[in-house]
């Protein structure tokens, strides 16, 4: 059980657990698949496999799936609040990070041997500090908001596993968004959602409540094969001592390129004249974002004559639960009547809405935007059939 922190900057093989959201477990395992990695172990929001230093770097720039990639410090047991810091006092940080960098520490504690579960961060940090004050360093400072190096601590009864965040900040922040609307989905749950649906990178793909674009931005990336985090500069693995400037630009520059194509159409819509400038601004960022059409218009006035694949993320915080009722209905009639023949995937926060589509959703999901609960569903309209 025990494997020790030294010299994991220099390990050929590291522990790698990469975090999603709740539920997207399976979705998450099966983006690492594809990108050739095995013995994939599922965890409750998280997936933990083995891999390199390179892998580190390639995981965080082209993971669409993962909110955070970790490589496993150390784990072990402690039977005290004293034998954390102990434990950790073991851990040569000075090895990790130099003093000029700030650090934090998050994570989740789920142990009765600590009555405040704040406090075993803290212990977490005076190890850190005391390491370096012990081999006459300065200290290094805390920064809970931007750290340039982070540690993940995770505490389940008496098992303890520290890891080193090599993210940072959140992989949501991809770089590409400056402008949101009320309700933005999380860039990683579109991500998600899209893998989950999914869409054969062919079809047509609209979402006719598009917003800031969120949805068409991260379809466009997956379709193209552009990694979703190619526009973010932050990662904390570059404040680390093994940094190794020279295999990251290799792995930058061989994933960044010009898109003069998509190999589908995507399309986007709102009703908003303000949503829709946001969502060509973000799209602006890259070079495909010329290629996305976006229309100000209601989602009702989208026809077509050929296959087209729906996936959208309708209003649902509206105060009246009436308006949303009227307005998820209209989707339905719209989707039987209009886009007949077509395959439509919703994800939406009001379980009234998606029951007034009328439409038995052939799949449904448990999902989450944030803190909000939502369930993601499948609609399939058949020519000719009265469903
Ligand atoms: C939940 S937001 C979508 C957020 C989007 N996924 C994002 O990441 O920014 C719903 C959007 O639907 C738009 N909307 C509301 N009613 C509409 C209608 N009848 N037709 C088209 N768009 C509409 C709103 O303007 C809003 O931008």
């Amino acid at each position: 059980m025990k494997s020790g922190p030294k010299d994991i900057l220099k390990r050929t093989e590291i522990n790698i657990t990469a975090k999603c959201f709740f539920g997207f477990e399976e979705t998450l395992a099966d983006e690492l698949t594809e990108f050739g990695f095995q013995n994939l172990e599922i965890l409750n929001r998280a997936v933990r496999f083995k891999g390199s230093w390179k892998d580190i770097y390639f995981l965080n720039l082209h993971c669409r799936c993962a909110i955070s990639i970790l490589v496993e410090l150390d784990c072990f047991e402690i039977f005290s609040e004293k034998d954390l810091y102990d434990k950790c006092m073991k851990v040569d940080w000075t090895n990790i990070f130099d003093s000029s960098k700030s650090f934090a520490i998050k994570g989740a504690i789920f142990s009765s041997i600590f009555q405040n579960t704040h406090y075993p961060f803290l212990l977490v940090k005076d190890a850190i500090v005391d390491t370096f004050r012990n081999v006459k360093l300065e200290r290094p400072n805390v920064d809970v908001k931007k750290p340039h190096v982070s540690f993940d601590l995770y505490i389940k009864e008496n098992l303890v596993t520290l890891s080193l965040n090599t993210s940072g900040l959140p992989l949501f922040q991809r770089g590409y968004r400056q402008s949101t609307g009320e309700a933005p989905l999380n860039e990683v749950v579109a991500a998600c959602l899209i893998r989950l649906s999914g869409w054969n990178k062919k079809t047509t793909f609209l979402d006719p409540f598009c917003g800031s674009g969120t949805l068409l931005i991260e379809a466009a990336l997956y379709a193209s094969g552009i990694p979703s985090n190619i526009e973010r500069q932050h990662y904390a693995f570059k404040n680390l001592k093994n940094y190794e400037p020279l295999l990251w630009q290799g792995i930058y520059d061989s994933a960044k390129r010009v898109v003069r194509e998509l190999p589908a159409q995507i399309i986007g819509g709102d009703i908003s004249d303000e949503m829709v400038l946001k969502a060509r601004r973000n799209l602006r960022t890259f070079s495909f974002g010329r290629l996305v059409k976006i229309q100000s218009k209601n989602f009702k006035e989208f026809q077509t004559d050929e296959e087209v694949f729906v996936l959208t993320n309708p209003p649902y915080g509206e105060r009246i639960e009436a308006a949303v009722e009227l307005l998820y209905g209209e989707m339905g009639s719209w989707l039987k009547h209009t886009m007949t023949g077509s395959e439509a995937w919703v994800i939406s926060g009001s379980k009234e809405g998606l029951n007034a589509i009328g439409l038995k959703p052939e799949k449904k999901y448990k999902v989450f935007n944030g803190d909000l609960e939502c369930s993601f569903r499948q609609f399939k309209t058949y020519q000719g059939s009265l469903t």
